[in-house]
């Protein structure tokens, strides 16, 4: 009878083999934001393909359709690979979603080392990918064929989705997902391995992203830029009201002035409280490593819930705005200003679209300019939030427990993972973030790195979570 014990001693046993694995992964430079390394996300794919046919896995490269360029041009986007493994109908079906495709990286950009080889360091393993997200995909990859080996069963049907687009905005994937709803019949989790452990040393689990809501705010006054020194004092300026209606949003501390968008936020409940006083989280050691002289908040679970629990009002910049160095006289002749709200259950983005847009024509009334005023709200991305008390999440609870011996800390993130709701809406499912990666692995970054224990720990995980799933 094997154990869970044989199953993690043949994990360490493979370390090598599993590095060795990342490193090619690594080396293949699948930027998907760069029209010319196109074909090295195929490749990308492709690579991944086979090591999932080796597995036994079905798999089906479902077409792309096209991606309109800027200069009006057409270019193919790369295939999604689907993934079959078992059709039992005794048995529950677990969904993975992971990504091939990484952020640009040049070693100039201030990398130490280069960033398409994958370079071991002090048990870190250093390169473009590592840990977003070509270890995670790896990482269940590596699980899968470890209990293949051990002719452990696997207790659940797996269904695969590995993209190539994530990080140009999953472009093309929600419609192929719609053209093939059928494929995603018949999931019963969906687990995703695409973020971060709060910390650096203790695991959790994610249940809640926050939504975003995007607005901008045009002022315009006159034809063409002008001489202050020649209109300055005749004119309406247009940055002068613009920079007036943005100082109305927010107080000092971040409180959002909109009236009525407080009563869209799900009130907190005692429940709730009690798991954020338990989260491993030190809000001095926050605010110390941006160098913040003060937070908004001072306590533990206030900070947290700033951070992930309620809505964030950010100003992001004024287009049209003199910039530079150096003292210049110019009065803009039109300005655009940029702001996003950060939001949360249950505010609805048309809801929010409302409230904003009432209290900026309020603020224009209120100023009383003969300029023109446009605010719009673009596209926004809603929240999401799942039940922890779900099978899935406790399956993923004691998988951690069964490999660190700790609970994990049932977090949420302040930024958008977009797919985790598309899922999550497709299947009518339960939807789990199960990081492996830990908070200081530089994502998007220079020196991206994957430590050696979380990309071998991580695996472990999967195995058991893959166990505890039946
Ligand atoms: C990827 O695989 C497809 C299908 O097998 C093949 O047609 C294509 O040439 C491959 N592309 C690359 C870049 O390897
Ligand atoms: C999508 O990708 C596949 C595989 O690389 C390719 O054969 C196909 O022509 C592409 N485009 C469409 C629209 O299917
Ligand atoms: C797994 O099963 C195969 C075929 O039945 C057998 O050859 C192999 O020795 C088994 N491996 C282990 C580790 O039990
Ligand atoms: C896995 O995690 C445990 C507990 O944190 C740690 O002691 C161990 O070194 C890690 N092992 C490997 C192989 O990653
Ligand atoms: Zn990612």
């Amino acid at each position: 009878m094997t154990t869970f014990e044989d199953i993690s001693k043949e994990i360490d046993a493979n370390t090598d083999l599993f590095i060795g694995r990342l490193r090619e992964a690594v080396e293949i430079p699948s930027v998907s934001a760069d029209v010319a390394h196109r074909k090295e996300v195929v490749r990308m794919i492709n690579w991944t393909r086979s090591l999932m046919e080796q597995l036994g896995v079905l798999c089906e490269l479902k077409p792309n359709g096209t991606q309109t360029l800027h200069d009006g041009t057409e270019l193919e986007l790369p295939p999604i690979l689907f993934g079959q493994l078992g059709n039992d109908p005794n048995k529950k079906t677990l969904l993975v979603y992971g990504h091939l495709d990484v952020q640009p990286a040049e070693k100039s950009d201030g990398w130490n080392t280069e960033p398409f080889q994958l370079v071991e360091k002090d048990g870190k393993l250093f390169g473009r990918g590592s840990t977003d997200d070509k270890g995670p995909v790896l990482a269940w990859i590596n699980a899968i064929e470890t209990m293949q080996k051990l002719n452990v069963t696997i207790p659940v049907n797996l269904k695969f989705v590995f993209e190539g687009m994530e990080e140009s905005g999953s472009e093309g994937l929600d419609e192929c997902l719609k053209a093939n709803r059928d494929f995603l019949k018949g999931v019963d989790f969906t687990c995703i391995s695409d973020n971060y452990w709060l910390g650096r040393t203790k695991p959790c689990l994610t249940y809640g992203l926050r939504g975003v809501s995007y607005y901008t705010v045009e002022v315009s006054g006159v034809a063409q830029d002008l001489h202050s020194g020649v209109y300055g004092g005749t004119i309406y300026e247009p940055m002068n009201d613009l920079v007036w209606i943005m100082s109305q949003l927010t107080e000092l501390d971040g409180k959002i002035k909109i009236p009525g968008l407080d009563k869209l936020v799900a009130p907190v409940t005692e429940e709730e409280k009690k798991n954020y006083e338990g989260i491993d989280f030190n809000h001095e050691e926050f605010r110390n490593d941006v160098k913040a002289h003060k937070l908004t908040r001072d306590t533990k679970h206030e900070v947290l819930m700033n951070r992930w629990r309620f809505p964030a009002l950010s100003l992001h910049g004024i287009e049209g705005a003199f910039s530079g160095p150096g003292a210049k006289t110019v009065i803009p002749s039109k300005v655009i200003g940029k702001f996003s709200i950060r939001t949360v259950p249950n505010m609805e983005p048309k809801d929010v679209d409302v409230l904003v847009l009432k209290y900026l024509n309020d603020l224009w009334q209120q100023r009383g300019s003969p300029n023109k005023f446009r605010p719009i709200a673009l596209q926004g991305g809603r929240c999401w939030v799942a039940n922890h008390d779900h099978p899935n999440f406790e399956a993923g609870k004691r998988a951690i427990k069964k490999v660190f011996g700790v609970d994990p800390d049932l977090t949420r993130e302040g930024g958008s993972i977009p797919v985790t709701l598309t899922f999550q809406e497709l299947t009518g499912q339960n939807v789990m973030l199960l990081p492996i990666g830990s908070c200081n692995d530089m994502a998007h970054s220079q020196n991206e790195k994957i430590d050696v224990i979380n990309y071998i720990n991580g695996t472990k995980v999967l195995a058991a979570y893959l166990l505890e799933l039946a």
